[in-house]
């Protein structure tokens, strides 16, 4: 792996983990990166532009203009230059202006104009880490799209033990060159994700509904979009967001409306991905009334099927297309899992059990094993819903993209 010919900014902010950004620079361009750094103010109390500038070949720029010559140092042409941003030290400071787009230096100004991939390393001391203003802000950039390169354990500089490192250089370049060999595989891919789950209307104030919360689908169009796929998420009611720039969202209620987005959209789709928990029946008749309580003891509701998303998909799938679906099981896992994947016809099938402490509804995180229609089958542990995410995208994906 290389990343011969990479333009990447480095940017640097006020932290003792600064003299790491020089190692950092000396590998990245040694790997063929062509690295501009900015650094903030009080990065240039930790670490001289000079020494940075020597070992990236290029000056390294802090203020809006050159005070010698006026020159205007542009973000915007640096956020159409670069093909990746990494700010490693990040502060506490720095993570908040840019989680809340306080442009009063040029680093995060650069960030904020920035059109490529941006990774983040914090250092800091390990109260200032796991204070919640801060983990606010990590939770806010991660969910804006940027890349979190989590601290590590360690002696700090307060002397104290504990989760504040920066993350090792060496460490952080293998990671960019992983990023670049995989992270754009899915390029021009595009994606249908259905997700979360569907309300089917009883009157105007009672639905038939399920427990799921959209975010193991919500994580599987962040993680496609991430690699550079155009995805449409079509989503049942949640309170999520999806914050990539590259996916479309359609919001639906009920599965009738799930259905027919899921339809309209296919043709134009690579792949369908149907992680949503779509409700098999619905009531035979809706209310336009709230229906009120009798003296009954008995209260009997007709409900009608509601047609099958992923086995129509199937049917209408052409060559090249792929479909891939979720099976939520509770008993004889595997074999129901292989059963649905053959009666809908799909290439994948991800299964999940309640049985297993923490997968499926609701939780963060999730434990899967996929199958494919050629019988290959692959288990992993609990993780979070993030990383399943990425554990699917790599499998489903790179036996197609290698076809
Ligand atoms: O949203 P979360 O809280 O993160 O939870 C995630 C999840 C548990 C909902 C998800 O991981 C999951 O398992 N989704 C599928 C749940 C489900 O309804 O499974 P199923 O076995 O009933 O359906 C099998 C497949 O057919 C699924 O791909 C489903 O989307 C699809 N289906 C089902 C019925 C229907 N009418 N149309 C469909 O497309």
């Amino acid at each position: 792996m290389s990343l011969q010919g990479k333009h990447i900014i480095l940017g640097v902010t006020g932290s003792i983990a600064a003299y790491k950004s020089a190692i950092l620079t000396r590998l990245l361009v040694k790997k063929g990166a062509e690295v501009q750094t900015v650094i903030t103010p009080a990065g240039k109390e930790f670490i001289t532009p000079v020494t940075l500038s020597a070992l990236s070949g290029r000056p390294v720029i802090s203020e809006f203009f050159a005070s010698s010559n006026g020159t205007w140092h542009s973000h915007v042409d640096l956020g159409l230059w670069a093909d990746l941003m990494i700010v490693a030290p990040a502060t506490a400071s720095s993570i908040g202006k840019m989680a809340n787009g306080i442009a009063d230096n040029m680093l995060v100004t650069t960030y904020l104009s920035m059109k490529a991939p941006v990774f983040v390393a914090p250092a800091m001391d390990l109260d200032m880490y796991r204070h919640v203003s801060t983990q606010r802000n990590i939770k806010k950039l991660k969910s804006d799209g940027v890349h979190i390169i989590e601290a590590t354990e360690g002696e700090l500089a307060s002397h104290l033990e504990g989760k504040g490192r920066m993350e090792e250089p060496e460490n952080i370049v293998a990671m960019l060159e992983h990023f670049f060999a995989t992270d754009h595989n899915l390029d021009k891919k595009k994606i249908m994700i259905t997700a979360g789950p569907t309300y089917e209307r009883i009157d105007p104030v009672r639905f038939i509904g399920n427990f799921s919360s959209g975010k193991m689908g919500f994580a599987l169009a962040e993680e496609c979009a991430s690699r550079g796929a155009e995805v449409v998420l079509i989503t049942g009611p949640t309170a999520l967001s999806a914050s990539h720039p590259n996916i479309l969202r359609v919001n639906v209620e009920s599965a009738m409306e799930m259905y027919d987005a899921a339809l309209k959209n296919f043709p134009q789709m690579d792949a369908a991905i149907l992680s949503a928990a779509v409700a098999d029946y619905r009531p035979e008749q809706r209310s336009d009334k709230k229906i009120k309580r009798s003296d009954k003891e008995h209260y009997t509701l007709s409900l009608v099927s509601n047609p099958d998303i992923a086995a129509s998909l199937g049917k209408l799938k052409k060559p090249g297309q792929l479909t891939i679906g979720f099976a939520l099981e509770t008993s004889d896992e595997e074999r129901n899992a292989t059963k649905k994947m053959e009666e809908k016809n799909l290439d994948f099938i991800v299964l999940n059990s309640l049985n297993d402490r923490g997968a499926g509804f609701g939780h963060d995180t999730n434990k899967v094993t996929i199958l494919s229609r050629h019988g290959e089958k692959q288990s992993f542990p609990l993780k979070s819903k993030n990383d399943v995410a990425k554990d699917i995208i790599h499998t489903v994906f790179h036996s197609c993209l290698d076809s």
